[in-house]
């Protein structure tokens, strides 16, 4: 039976989920990091790269491996306010919600962290952190300095590199990981296996080198950008199977689909 390509398509929408996590060498390298890190005396740490290399899969992964068997909680939405931070932090802490008059003042969380110190091994995962000012940073390290608390930070880096420039980071106290675009060998893992995970894999085989060159080429490896031309591509087609059955390919994906993906999404310009 014909595979569907609005299947396909859908195997490309940008969205976090766990099971989609496929081990590529460089994602591996940086899993096994941070996992090291957890039981060790690293306090803070902060994965980084450029958006869409996988940082929010990572530490989803992470809390979804873990959460069982650490005390490990995941703030994957920003937060806007100081008040709202602590609030959040009241309910890991104690499990309960903080009363919507409540107020605990800085200082108790660190007595409390202190108190803790080789009593409790807190690990928050938190996400898109470059949102945060560096005054509340400074005071997630001195959380951390209560030793009972480590956090582990993603953040995300724009091309001029200005994340590591932001005060805070460029201090020698963050142990940094970096998350980076995949090569072709790790691009072509990433595609067949996002296709394979749903089955797909006569769609899966209509990809040769010609087809994932030009995908580097347009996409440098990023992955939210790969989804976005594939998307994109297998949209196309499916227009076509639908309006002009007689002009669909079923060998490889012919380039033309792809390169009128790649000016649909400005990969190309025409
Ligand atoms: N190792 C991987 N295995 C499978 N899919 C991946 C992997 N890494 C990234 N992806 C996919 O790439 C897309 C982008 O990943 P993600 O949203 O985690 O990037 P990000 O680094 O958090 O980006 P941003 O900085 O914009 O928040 C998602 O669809 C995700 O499923
Ligand atoms: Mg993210």
């Amino acid at each position: 039976m014909m595979q569907s390509f609005t299947d396909a398509k859908n195997a490309f929408i940008d969205e976090v989920r766990v099971d989609d996590y496929i081990g590529l060498e460089g994602s591996r390298l940086v899993y096994e990091k941070l996992i090291n890190s957890l039981d060790r005396d690293i306090k803070m740490i902060l994965l980084y790269g450029e958006p869409g290399t996988g940082k929010t899969l990572m530490l989803n992964r992470i809390y979804h491996n873990f959460r069982h068997q650490k005390d490990i909680h995941f703030i994957d939405t920003p937060i806007g306010t100081k008040k709202e931070f602590y609030r959040r932090l009241f309910q890991i802490i104690t499990g309960q919600m903080m009363p919507v008059d409540g107020h605990i003042s800085f200082d108790t969380y660190v007595e409390y962290g202190k108190k803790m110190n080789g009593k409790r091994n807190i690990i928050v995962l938190l996400d898109e952190a470059q949102i945060y000012p560096d005054e509340m940073l400074e005071e997630i390290r001195m959380l951390s300095d209560t030793g009972s608390m480590k956090f582990i930070l993603s953040a995300h880096m724009t091309e001029d590199g200005d994340l590591l420039a932001k005060s805070h980071f460029q201090s020698r106290i963050w142990e940094k990981l970096e998350l980076k675009n995949a090569d072709i060998s790790e691009l072509k893992t990433y595609v067949y296996k996002r296709l394979l995970n749903r089955g797909l894999v006569d769609i899966a085989n209509q990809f040769a080198d010609r087809q994932y060159k030009f995908i580097f080429k347009c996409t440098k490896g990023n992955f939210r950008e790969c989804n976005k031309l594939l998307y994109s591509a297998f949209e196309i087609y499916e227009y076509y199977e639908s309006n002009k059955p007689d002009k669909v390919e079923y060998g490889k994906i012919p380039m033309k689909i792809l390169e009128m993906a790649a000016i649909k999404t400005g990969f190309i310009d025409v």
